[in-house]
This record gives C-alpha cells, structure tokens and sequence, in this order.
C-alpha cells in the first residue's frame, strides 16, 4: 500500500474513459433532445440521478449518508481526521447542458476509484457529495442543500420552501425517498475543492487550461409581482391604464440599462416573467417577473438593488399600480482560501497545464462551504463560454485534464497522518498544508 504522498503529480492518472463514460451515462438520465439534461431538482429525473450515483458510490466501497435536506456524502473512511471533500450537484436547470455539476461529482468519483486501483491511501478520509437544489430554478434560492449543509438556513425553513410548479420541498424530496436520517448542518471538513466547468469565456479566449477559483460574486435574486388591473384594450385610453404588464417591461429594460450604468462586473437578468390574465386584448392585471443581478463588489450590487427599488416604486407611483418585491436569494460575495486557490495553481502547473485566477460569475456549493471550511474551486474551458443551455460543451481532453487537477489537489490536501491526528505538509512540490476546518 502507499501513502498519499507517494502520489506524486504525474505518477497517478485519472482514467478519461471511465470519467467520460460515466459522464455519458449520468447524462442520459434527464436527456433532451438537443444534447442537453433536465434534471430539475426533486424531480423524477432528479431522483433517477441520484440513483445512479448512490450506486456508484456503493460499488467504489463508499459509506453513503444522506441528510434532512438530501445532500449525499459517500465517505471513503481512511486515515484519521476530518474528511477532505469534493463534489457538486447534478440537479440541473430546465434547459441544461450535461457538464453543469455532474462532472464534478463524476470526476470526485473518478478520484477515488484512480486511488484506490492506484493501491493509494490518503492520509484522511475522503468524501464525495453531491447537494440539494445547487439551481434554485425550482426551487429558489439557488445552492439551497449547501446551505443547509453549511448552517445558513435551517432545516424546517428549507422544507417549507415552495417550488415555481407550487409543491413543498419536504413533499418532494419524501416522494422522491432522499429525506435522509443524518443531521443538518453537516460535519465540517477539512477542506472542499469543487470541480467545475467555467460556463464563461475567459479561459478559452486566454487559452487557458485550468482556472485557479478566487472566489464567487455576489448573488441577489428578487421577484416582483406587479399588480394593476385588467380592461379593455381598445375602449381603455392610455392615461387611465394601470398596465401591470407595461411597468414589468419597463424594468426590465430598466434592469439592463442599470447593469451597462454600473459597469464593471455588473450583470442584470429578467429571466422569467409572466402576465395575467395574459389575452390578446386585456390590459395585464398582474406581472410576475424575477431580477438576478450579481456583482463581485458588494457595495455596487447594493447600489444595483438600490436603483432597482427606486425605479419600481417611480414606475409604481406613475401607473397606478403596486409593485411587491420578494427576495429570494441574496449571498454576499465570497473568497475562497488563498492556500487553497494556490495549491490549485500549484498543482496545474506540476501537471504541465497553463493556469489563471479568475473569479467565478455563477454560484456554486463551494461558496458555501467556504463558511466551514477552507475551500477553493478548479475550473476548465467552457466552449464559447456556453451553459445553462443544451449546447453546453466542454473538450473531452480539458475534462480529463481538469479530473488530475482535482485529484491531486485533493491528495496534496490530506497531507501525511500524524500520530497526534494533525496535518503536516504533504512531501513533495505539489503539497500544502491548510489550516482546516474540523468538526463544528
Ligand atoms: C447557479 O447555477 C447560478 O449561478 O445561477
Ligand atoms: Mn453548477
Ligand atoms: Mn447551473
């Protein structure tokens, strides 16, 4: 047997077949015709996914564990401490890509199995997850289980949470059978690395292999309802309309406007919105349309909110309508570890790939862990910077590329076992030591 510092970068190779082919096989659950996956969460899809990999973490020796909110650790109990941990999501949006999540629960996967046939033992345990709702599409906000996990919304809270299709979290998970025994939040790990597909263009348009993860911008999500009231659309003169659907396309124009003011890092979306009662000749009684604006600067995406409120209640005042806001998610931004971003870095380069920092634009579960933990991401290409969108595509090779990286990263992190339980800096180049996160 071999300790895991034996393991140098190099030396233990994930296997491209095996990753992709499981890739593939998690990607035909949920698949739509156009190449792409919905699995939304709690869905039969959902539940069919996570069937899957609960096999797959049972065959690879894995002690599962499911929790109240259904996060899924499988635990390869080795070593002492606490675990080392990786994982993602695979609960995808309505019109997902294949590589959103998955591969980075997959290419945890994959690290365990190119270990143990490697007849290598980390010095800790290792534990692959996959969370809860990471998309929040169904039911918001978005990395709902992580944020269980990590003790940032309580658990009776979470499976209250009402769906955009109107059924209760709790509801659906108990259907689906992943209401699980084992306590929220979870236990602290040592440290989190999360494996994940860029979804945006910078790597590929520097062609750059692997993306060393600073961190994840700013999140808020609102929804606005906007209530006016239904007339005529012929006999009603336009002073005296109270037009619920124009006030919502204002600020949708408004939200766009808002984002080019504010420059920078600044993004504004309407993504959806729907009107009432939704004719071809009634003035709209009511609008219901959701604002995701994210910023990496948490004083600009207050100031974006700020503008936003503003605007809708001078919109308000001018229409005659009401305009009720309700937020449902609002994450500040977050840093992840220095040692962890640079042990990434690190590691990348003693694979031989070129390498950036760069700050992560969508929302991930790592964000939340990072309240537990020490905590870092690896990204690799998106191509042509395409997700949430069935063309989703990242090359098979950066895949693999991107699985090393992560599987050394994660050996570098369980250091070498001390008789007193504690972590000494791995041997090697690729090693550093992080100052964990332990038990709660
Ligand atoms: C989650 O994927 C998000 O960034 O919206
Ligand atoms: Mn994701
Ligand atoms: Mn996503």
């Amino acid at each position: 047997m071999r300790s895991s510092t034996d393991a140098r970068p190099g030396a233990v190779r994930t296997d491209g077949q095996r990753l992709l082919g499981r890739l593939a096989e998690l990607a035909a659950i949920g698949d739509t015709d156009d190449g792409g996956c919905c699995r939304l969460a709690l869905t039969d899809a959902d539940r069919l996914g996570r069937d899957l990999v609960v096999t797959w973490m049972r065959e690879l020796g894995l002690q599962v564990s499911i929790d109240g909110i259904g996060n899924v650790v499988g635990l390869w109990a080795t070593g002492a401490g606490a675990p080392v941990m990786t994982g993602s999501h695979i609960d995808t949006v309505r019109t997902g890509g294949r590589y959103d999540g998955a591969y980075g629960v997959v290419a945890g996967l994959e690290a365990v199995e190119t270990l143990k046939r490697a007849d290598v033992t980390p010095a800790r345990p290792l534990a692959v997850a996959f969370f809860t709702d990471e998309e929040g599409s169904r039911f918001p906000p978005d990395m709902l289980g992580s944020l269980v996990y990590a003790g940032g919304l309580a658990l009776e809270e979470a499976l209250d949470t009402q769906s955009i299709d109107g059924s209760r979290l709790g509801d659906d998970l108990e259907r689906i059978g992943y209401a699980g025994p084992t306590p929220c939040p979870g236990l602290a790990p040592h440290a989190f690395v999360e494996l994940h597909i860029e979804q945006g263009p910078v790597l590929e348009d520097e062609d750059v292999l692997i993306g060393a993860v600073t961190g994840v911008q700013g999140i808020s999500w609102q929804e606005l309802t906007v209530r006016g009231q239904a007339n005529h659309a012929g006999t009603t003169p336009m002073a005296l309309r109270h037009d619920a659907g124009y006030v919502a396309a204002e600020l949708t124009t408004y939200a766009r406007r808002l984002a080019l003011e504010l420059g920078g890092h600044q993004v504004a979306t309407v993504g959806r919105m729907g009107l009432q009662p939704d004719l071809v000749n009634v003035v709209p009684k009511q609008a219901v349309l959701t604002v995701d604006l994210r910023n990496s600067d948490e004083g600009t995406l207050r100031e974006a909110e700020r503008r936003m409120t503003a605007r809708a209640a001078e919109l308000a005042a001018a229409e005659g309508v009401t305009v009720e806001p309700r937020t449902l998610a609002r994450f500040e931004p977050v840093t992840f570890d220095e040692q962890v971003v640079g042990l990434v870095e690190q590691t990348a380069r003693a694979l031989g790939h070129t390498v950036r920092r760069l700050p992560s634009g969508a929302g991930h579960d790592a964000q939340m862990l990072a309240r537990m933990c020490p905590t870092g991401m690896v990204f690799v290409p998106s191509v042509a910077g395409i997700s949430h969108n069935p063309a989703e595509h990242t090359r098979p090779e950066h895949l693999v590329a991107g699985a090393d990286v992560l599987l050394h990263t994660l050996l570098a992190l369980t250091g070498r076992h001390e008789p007193d339980g504690g972590v000494a800096t791995p041997a090697g180049s690729s090693g550093t030591a992080v100052a964990g996160g332990g038990r709660r």
